[in-house]
């Protein structure tokens, strides 16, 4: 086993952050250690318990089938729809009058929607869908900015059966063009284009490049949000304010009953091979465990206002922006833009405008706000926040503590969530009555066992690094990766068949008190800004450039960004290293990959550490990038 070179951090001991007596006074679960120990003598009557909160069409006639690991099924016989524990369930309560989206654009434009009107437009979209062709169980591509109808098409999908598979709006057209094809989506659902630090994001553009590439989609629907002149097909494109203006367009649309099991959506991620892994999950189980976690943890109330400040097109959206925080009644936030746009204050006078309660977001983000200094956030009054969280990667002490002094004034505490795509949903995580230490998401989450071990799966001792694995199955898991059953079972499910627990990807230690240190990867995924890349899709993005015969890409420690990415290319015969080409190569992967995965140095080398079975050896490289001893150099070739 490898260690991440990351941990540059170390556990500040005795460091510790006790629950205020009022966040005690009014969590919903007030003793994690007994929840968490009932949890456990008997999971499954647990996550019935859990399920039970929502509705469901036709009960389930056994929680957990576990005939066929790790193809668990969850919920098994029952029928039931997330459309309809997100939306219809509530316009038949009080709730139809709840704000369910406060939408701010980046250019200042606001927009609001009642539970009602969110169920009305979603089933005015359903409609449309349905009118176009589209069927339970077709895959339907999403790739928008962060806007309501987002949020609108991924619902309409649910609720008609549809799969929908969104694609982060920083992806390239290649990225796009490939998931399109894995999915093979007849209909994609874009828009024009999406704000950004005041310039416009070409999505229709980068869509017509992918379609180009893709020829299985039939028809475009266009969302109409910055208004800049673009190329419309006739017979394929379609506005989407058009098609919502047609009488098809009704506002009743019944969800459909789905078997508990269906898919719901597929998420692509990064893992150790260049292609991207289409993670699924299923109605039932993720309604469960999304809408479970997001209460407990973040405590939500109906009085609360909840701002994540994800993307939807990640995995943190989809659970934490479109499913949990519908399906508990939630009034949530959503913003298009840039959070130092068009100053660094733009969140900080968001929370105070909106009177946010609930501050849900990523390292990243709060070590970038850092940087511009407390005058910033102090100009704001931040008195709504009660709670914050952290997601995406481990949180430095030193970030944790600004976040918890200068933005939540030593009164809120800070949900260190730690989980993944193929989770679902939180798994280690403190709950508002765990004490906190700064660095640590704490404690597993009521009904989830993990462990941090060895190779051959001996428990480590505390203070010792290991493979951090889940034992046992959960509802929000992952079922499968599209298309490809046998990588989901080599992936997560071999290493530790015979004790049957799922190997995360990630190290860990844990400490004298129980708590867990996620230290990072341990596999060939970095983390840059939050966000997953597999450094074998920017190698297969540099190789595939002409000029270049061989490339090793590594994650490096950074203040901000958490990792970047360092390139080291071998060039063809023939080819001359210059600034030129080095450019050449940037560009080439802004368009095959993204911006997110434009490596910041690229190195021209002519060879490259490899094992005799010739096999990149990344930790030489990282080693030698980072000015440490390069270790065991045995198995190197000559
Ligand atoms: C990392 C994001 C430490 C981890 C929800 C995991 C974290 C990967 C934390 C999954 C955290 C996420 N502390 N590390 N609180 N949260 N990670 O699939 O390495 O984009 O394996 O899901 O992010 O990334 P993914």
């Amino acid at each position: 086993m490898t260690t991440h070179p990351d941990d540059s951090f170390s556990p500040p001991v005795g460091e510790w952050y006790p629950p205020s007596p009022d966040m005690l006074n009014s969590a919903l679960i007030k003793n994690y250690e007994q929840v968490y120990h009932e949890s456990l003598t008997d999971v499954e009557a647990f996550w019935a318990k859990q399920a039970e909160k929502l509705d469901w069409f036709e009960p389930w006639t056994q929680v957990v089938d576990r005939s066929n690991v790790p193809f668990y099924r969850w919920y098994v016989g029952a029928k039931t729809n997330i459309a309809y524990n997100a939306l219809d369930r509530h316009v038949k309560t009080w709730r139809k009058n709840k704000l369910a989206l406060i939408f701010e654009g980046e250019p200042g434009d606001k927009q609001t929607y009642s539970y009602h009107k969110l169920y009305r437009e979603v089933n005015k979209f359903a409609n449309v869908l349905k009118s176009m062709g589209v069927k339970k169980g077709d895959r339907v591509t999403v790739y928008m900015g962060r806007i309501p109808e987002l949020i609108m098409a991924m619902l309409a999908c649910a609720k008609i059966g549809a799969v929908h598979s969104v694609v982060y709006g920083g992806f390239s057209e290649h990225a796009l063009a490939d998931r399109i094809e894995d999915a093979q989506s007849r209909v994609v659902i874009t828009c024009d284009g999406a704000w950004l630090r005041g310039n416009i994001v070409k999505l229709k553009d980068i869509v017509d490049e992918a379609v180009r590439r893709s020829p299985i989609v039939e028809s475009v629907i266009v969302v109409k949000r910055t208004g800049h002149e673009i190329n419309m097909e006739q017979g394929r494109d379609y506005w989407y304010h058009d098609l919502m203006a047609l009488p098809i367009a009704s506002p009743i649309c019944e969800s459909v009953q789905m078997d508990a099991e269906d898919p719901l959506f597929i998420l692509y991620t990064s893992g150790t091979t260049g292609k991207p892994k289409g993670i699924l999950h299923t109605h039932g189980g993720y309604q469960v465990y999304t809408s479970t976690t997001l209460s407990w943890v973040f405590d939500l109330k109906d009085e609360d206002r909840y701002w994540c400040a994800a993307d939807p097109g990640w995995i943190t959206g989809h659970s934490y922006i479109v499913y949990a925080p519908l399906i508990v009644g939630a009034t949530e936030i959503v913003y298009e833009g840039a959070p130092n746009y068009p100053y660094p204050n733009r969140w900080w006078k968001l929370v105070e405008e909106y009177s946010v309660s609930v501050l849900y977001t990523a390292p990243t983000a709060i070590r970038g706000l850092m940087r511009f200094g407390d005058a910033w956030p102090n100009r704001h009054d931040l008195s709504s926040l009660r709670l914050l969280g952290s997601v995406g990667e481990p949180i430095n002490p030193e970030a944790w503590r600004w976040f918890y002094k200068v933005i939540g004034k030593e009164r809120c505490p800070i949900m260190d969530t730690w989980w993944q795509t193929e989770t679902g949903g939180f798994m280690i995580t403190p709950l508002p009555s765990v004490p906190l230490k700064p660095g640590s998401a704490t404690r597993p989450f009521p009904g989830i066992e993990v462990d941090v071990v060895d190779d051959k799966g001996e428990v480590c001792p505390p203070g010792t690094d290991g493979n951090l694995v889940v034992k046992g199955p959960w509802p929000g898991m992952a079922r499968t990766i599209y298309g490809d059953p046998d990588r989901f079972v080599s992936q997560y499910w071999s290493q530790y068949k015979e004790q049957g627990w799922y190997l995360t990807g990630d190290s860990a230690r844990r400490d004298e008190d129980g708590y867990v240190w996620v230290i990072g990867r341990n596999d060939d995924v970095i983390k840059v800004s939050g966000y997953r890349l597999g450094t074998a899709e920017v190698e297969s993005g540099l190789v595939s450039h002409a000029s270049v015969a061989e490339a090793a890409a590594i994650g490096v420690p950074d203040e901000v960004r958490g990792n970047v990415i360092y390139a080291y290319v071998i060039l063809r015969a023939g080819q001359q290293p210059s600034e030129d080409l080095r450019d050449a190569l940037k560009e080439h992967i802004r368009h095959e990959i993204g911006p997110i995965a434009v490596p910041s140095k690229i190195e021209f080398v002519t060879t490259l550490p490899k094992t005799r079975s010739g096999k990149i050896m990344r930790r030489v490289l990282r080693a030698r990038a980072l000015g440490q001893p390069e270790g065991d150099l045995s198995t190197l070739e000559e």
